[in-house]
């Protein structure tokens, strides 16, 4: 597995790869790689004769008083993680190299990224989406994959490459989640053991909602009551927001049926969390 940081050498390899007909598949990460990562790794080496893995940790896409100086980084297991996964190449870039000074070029999808994250965390897509068009032009990938656990990010990816015309197959993967049911995330790496605890909440209370679902209760009023409920519990727990929403459009819904998309941030102390769940799924 080789590691490059220079983009014109990335972006050299990748071109050659395509003139000798190979197919490239990317998977963007900011590191501090675990095993929700590495399951897009596996799914992109079947899919591609090239796998590369980007990881950069996306200045653009921090606000203000965010955690971009703590996010934790760890390139030595990092790349444990990736080779075992079946990554040919990681790009690593640095952010000097990709924002050179007087930067002034940025994607924005519109409508999708106004509610949910992108209402508590202005310009946080903005960012998103203008690295991940970057790494689309410089890595030229067949396909990219995504998890679903940032579902909104996922969709406004999708939102983008359907827009921009990128010829690029954007593929979405389930959540993983540890034993207990906690979502994986580089962020759980900032909870306390009694905080790890509580950010169980989260998971539990989607569960309950999948439940009460599955017994036929369709009202968004009384499926949110559940969350709030199980959430409320938590003395450390402070909600972001719990909505329920379209699957696809991301649009309010009042009743729920098999394609609403059940999403939560809850701060656990000072580490806000995200999970979802879309009820017709298992
Ligand atoms: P990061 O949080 O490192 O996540 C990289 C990819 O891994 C994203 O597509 C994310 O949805 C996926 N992922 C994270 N946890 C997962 C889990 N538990 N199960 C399945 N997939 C999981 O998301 C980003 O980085 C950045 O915003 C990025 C797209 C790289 C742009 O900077």
């Amino acid at each position: 597995m080789k590691i490059i940081q220079c983009i014109d050498e990335m972006q050299s390899i990748a071109q050659t790869a395509r003139v000798n007909g190979k197919r490239i598949a990317l998977v963007p990460t900011m590191g501090y790689l675990h095993q929700g990562h590495a399951s897009l790794m596996v799914e992109g080496q079947k899919r591609a004769d090239l796998l590369v893995a980007s990881i950069f940790v996306n200045p653009t896409q921090f606000g203000v008083g965010e955690d971009f100086d703590s996010y934790p980084r760890d390139m030595e297991n990092d790349m444990r993680v990736a080779e075992s996964a079946g990554v040919d190449l990681i790009f690593a870039p640095r952010a000097a190299d990709m924002y050179p000074v007087d930067y002034q070029t940025y994607v924005n999808v519109e409508k999708l990224t106004l509610p949910l994250c992108g209402a508590n965390r202005p310009g946080h897509f903005r960012g998103v989406t203008t690295v991940v068009a970057k790494f689309f032009n410089i890595v030229s990938p067949h396909v990219a994959l995504f998890g679903q656990k940032d579902y909104q990010q996922l969709a406004v990816i999708r939102q983008m490459v359907a827009d921009l015309n990128m010829p690029v197959e954007v593929i979405g993967m389930p959540i993983v989640r540890e034993a207990d049911g906690l979502a994986m995330s580089s962020r759980n790496s900032y909870l306390s053991p009694a905080e790890r605890v509580s950010a169980l909440c989260l998971s539990n209370s989607l569960n309950a909602v999948r439940t009460a679902f599955c017994k036929g209760e369709r009202s968004v009023a009384a499926l949110k009551n559940l969350v709030l409920d199980t959430i409320s519990k938590e003395r450390c727990a402070a909600i972001d927001y719990v909505e329920f929403r379209h699957g696809l459009n991301l649009a309010a819904v009042d009743t729920a049926d098999e394609q609403t998309v059940v999403a939560l941030a809850v701060k656990i102390g000072k580490t806000r969390l995200i999970d979802n769940r879309v009820l017709g799924e298992e």
